[in-house]
């Protein structure tokens, strides 16, 4: 399968599935990297994975409606069979989410479906959670929302800060995405219409 990757910021996460992408069994390739911020270091990464890139500059245009149109052209150009969102901070339009539906994960910083949208380890810290997390799940029109394939815990410590918790969690972010995306590309996950079927049984 075609992997494209879409991301926003500093890509450890694409760093990760660049890697996994590497060993000689990965069922999936990597094709293209998209990103919405001209100087993101996920382009770098991307230069020197050798993996094509483009950048969509939101600020380039007047609506969330145009900017898509953009985005889906470049990435059909592609031709993709899987797109995966690392750290890729743009919401989507619901025509967008739609016509990669079953084929677009996104990787959350929280146990769904806790702490849907941004500053999720702050929150988990006010809340006095003793356990906190990641979540991959496929992308529906519910921003966050979508039926949840895996998630990994930390335990949070008693001095834990925002800064802290962050790097526990993506420790666990850089092991379950590939591993994840391997599931997708091997064919074991998909998305039913009551949610993630599981080598064909719902989860
Ligand atoms: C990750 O923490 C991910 O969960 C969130 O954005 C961050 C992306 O980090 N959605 P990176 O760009 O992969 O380093």
């Amino acid at each position: 399968p075609r992997i494209l990757v879409l991301a926003s910021g500093s890509g450890t996460n694409l760093q990760a599935l660049i890697e996994a992408s590497r060993e000689r069994d990965f069922p999936g390739q990597i094709v293209a990297v998209g990103c919405n911020q001209p100087g993101a270091f996920a382009l770098e990464r991307a230069a020197q994975a050798n993996i094509e890139s483009f950048v969509v500059n939101h600020k380039d245009f007047g609506s969330r409606e145009e900017f898509d149109a953009s985005l889906m052209a470049e990435i059909l150009r592609h031709n993709p069979d899987l797109i995966v969102l690392a750290g890729f901070m743009r919401i989507l339009t619901t025509d967008f989410v739609r016509a990669f539906r079953g084929r677009m994960l996104n990787i959350h910083p929280s146990l769904l479906p806790k702490y849907t949208g941004l500053n999720t380890h702050r929150r988990a810290l006010e809340a006095g959670d003793r356990v906190h997390g990641v979540s991959i799940h496929f992308v529906t029109e519910e921003l966050d929302g979508g039926p949840v394939i895996a998630q990994a815990e930390v335990s949070v410590s008693q001095d834990e800060t925002p800064e802290s918790l962050a790097e526990k969690v993506q420790a666990e972010e850089h092991i379950l995405y590939p591993i994840v995306v391997r599931w997708f590309c091997e064919g074991r996950i998909q998305l039913g219409s009551e949610g993630v079927l599981f080598d064909g049984q719902p989860l």
